[in-house]
């Protein structure tokens, strides 16, 4: 069979090449076209995820805020602890920090720290202040102070595992402590950070009838408390942290 001559094949080219080429046009418009939707899209996913992080961050801070209200007016019926609860806070984020707990994951263990000790609007004054010998009641009363600010906690959603810290700040590692005589690594984690930091405060901050100690001195406390009070792992993360970075977060919030 004989193929197509010289002018056939000029006639094809004329034919043909303005089609192939209008097509192949048409088709790098369309693909540019598509580029410029795909990188409107990007553009608009990009705003969409600044805004969604914009409103998280807002309402995050708005979680900080409620909560830190809480906690001072907790705190404002004792003018001796004044700060207690910002100071415990943040000793404990630096210990969380130092035993690997990610705080950006968890961030609702600061607002456990915070709240630790909001049971105690349910003692009277009488009995939470008193210098003298507390009786057995009084006792129990104020060993109640975990249960009853988990329960005022307990359908606050956002507080999370915070609300751990609330009600087990005072168990201790050998399974002594209250409200729930837990032991070892079944005391949360955090609650376990708590008590370190709640004792490094208790210790170095003066009292009516004391003056606060050194860290030092508290250092070696806490050290003795390792595998009976305080979680050894606890303990040990206190060592990671200076007198100086202690000293600092102190300071930091002295004012
Ligand atoms: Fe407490």
């Amino acid at each position: 069979m004989e193929g197509p001559d010289g002018d056939e094949l000029s006639a094809l080219n004329e034919d043909t090449v303005p089609t192939l080429r209008a097509r192949l046009r048409q088709t790098e418009q369309e693909a540019a076209a598509r580029q410029r939707q795909l990188e409107r899209y990007a553009a608009d996913l990009r705003e969409v995820f600044k805004q969604e992080r914009a409103r998280a961050q807002e309402l995050r801070r708005s979680y900080r805020a409620t909560v830190r209200a809480l906690s001072n007016a907790v705190e404002a019926r004792d003018a001796y602890t004044g700060k207690h609860a910002e100071r415990v806070t943040a000793y404990g984020m630096e210990l969380a920090r130092a035993v690997g707990i990610s705080l950006e994951e968890s961030p609702q263990i600061e607002f456990g720290f915070l709240l630790h000790d909001i049971g105690k609007v349910a003692v009277p004054d009488a009995i939470l202040f008193k210098t003298s010998r507390l009786t057995d009641e009084e006792y129990t009363l104020i060993a109640q102070h975990p249960v009853v600010g988990a329960e005022i906690l307990r359908d606050v959603d956002f507080l999370g595992e915070g609300k751990l810290v609330v009600r087990h700040h005072h168990e201790r590692w050998d399974g002594t402590g209250y409200p729930d005589q837990l032991s070892g690594d079944d005391i949360p984690l955090a609650a376990r950070v708590f008590a370190v930091a709640d004792t490094l405060d208790a210790l170095t901050t003066d009292r009516p009838y004391r003056p606060g100690g050194s860290f030092a001195d508290a250092r070696r406390v806490v050290a003795a408390g390792a595998g009976t009070q305080f979680c050894p792992t606890c303990v040990a993360a206190l060592h990671e942290v200076s007198d100086h970075r202690l000293e600092e977060l102190r300071m930091g919030l002295s004012a």
